[in-house]
């Protein structure tokens, strides 16, 4: 998933008894499944709750370009490069919306942007990891963007309306980056031994990491079951961590590449695979900025903003000359 241990401030979940009358109310909406919007009531610690998951979230999708962005230019086929650039350019555009969905809880995009690159506010550990070979973009629209969007799936009928509604059109792009990355693998896989030992090279490599993106095991976490309660988080990181192994499984075997975990095997008791933890110290290590590609990933941000500052501010400037140009008039007429 592409928002990882989201805190709310909650100690415990305090029940219908224990909240004021506005937030009592509140509650009982999202109980029966409305929607919150924008200029509704809502408690101070569900916006900001909210403002750090989407604004992890978007983080996420523009971050998400550059291990992507890197193989454009190298592409194996003009098809390939078309595809791989709407591909990049969707995930633009999901940060986009991500940023418009947060910016309705009051947080403006500037602000957003300034705490990524302070590093205070966070996107997915999935994008710190480098895209070696061709075959790793395969793995990455196959793996990355398949968790993406069993997390994101569940998040359509999440309680913030803008935040649902961007979910819906998101999800709909992220089918075709699923499949646009096993369209990759399964050509890798049937092709020459060489490509087929890459594609098998970047599931291995990629395995560990997709598993990390749902985040550790949450059973034991208040934050956890605060956003539950809030319908802002619809399943734990665990059920859905299993949910995306099974359904890879059967896709790597049809491929003909083998899953690195030698543990894996189905347990038909709980109607699912057994499969190794990943390493969470290693995810950990990442969490905290030390991942193989942490500092270009955000260096690369950095530098994309303070190069585009200039085409900013003109826009900016424009856009004052127009509003004083449609202004004038109307002052001589007055
Ligand atoms: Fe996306
Ligand atoms: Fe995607």
């Amino acid at each position: 998933m592409y928002a990882q241990m989201v805190q709310t401030d909650a100690t415990h979940v305090r029940k219908l008894d224990e909240m004021s009358p506005e937030e009592r109310a509140f509650q009982e909406r999202i109980d029966r499944g409305e929607k919150i919007e924008p200029k509704e009531w809502m408690p101070d610690a569900y916006r900001k709750t909210l403002i750090r998951q989407i604004g992890q979230h978007a983080h996420s999708e523009i971050v998400g370009q550059l291990p992507e962005g890197n193989w454009i230019t190298r592409a194996p086929t003009l098809e390939r490069k078309a595809i791989l650039l709407a591909k990049v350019q969707d995930e633009a555009g999901h940060g986009l919306y991500l940023y418009c969905a947060a910016e309705t809880l009051g947080v403006s995009r500037d602000e957003l942007t300034e705490l990524l690159h302070s590093g205070k506010m966070k996107y997915s550990s999935i994008f710190n990891y480098p895209t070696l070979t061709w075959a790793d973009i395969g793995a990455v629209g196959w793996l990355v963007d398949g968790a993406a969007i069993m997390n994101q799936v569940p998040l359509q009928r999440t309680s913030y309306g803008p935040y649902a509604r961007a979910m819906i059109r998101i999800c709909k792009e992220e089918s075709f980056h699923q499949r646009q990355g096993y369209d990759i693998m399964m050509k890798m896989a049937q092709g020459t031994p060489e490509q087929k030992a890459m594609a098998q090279d970047a599931l291995n490599r990629f395995w560990g990491p997709a598993l990390m993106m749902f985040g550790p095991s949450d059973k034991e976490s208040v934050h956890s079951a605060q956003s539950m309660a809030w319908k802002i988080k619809i399943n734990s990181n665990d059920e859905l961590r299993q949910k995306f192994v099974d359904q890879t499984v059967p896709q790597a075997k049809y491929l003909g590449l083998t899953v690195p975990d030698e543990t894996l095997r189905w347990n038909e008791e709980k109607g699912g695979h057994d499969f190794a933890e990943p390493d969470w110290s290693e995810f950990f290590e990442v969490l905290a900025g030390n991942g193989p590609c942490n500092r270009e990933r955000l260096s690369a941000r950095v530098k994309a903003w303070e190069d585009g500052a200039w085409f900013r501010e003109g826009l900016v400037a424009h856009s004052e000359k127009v509003a004083a140009r449609r202004a004038a008039p109307r002052a001589a007429a007055e």
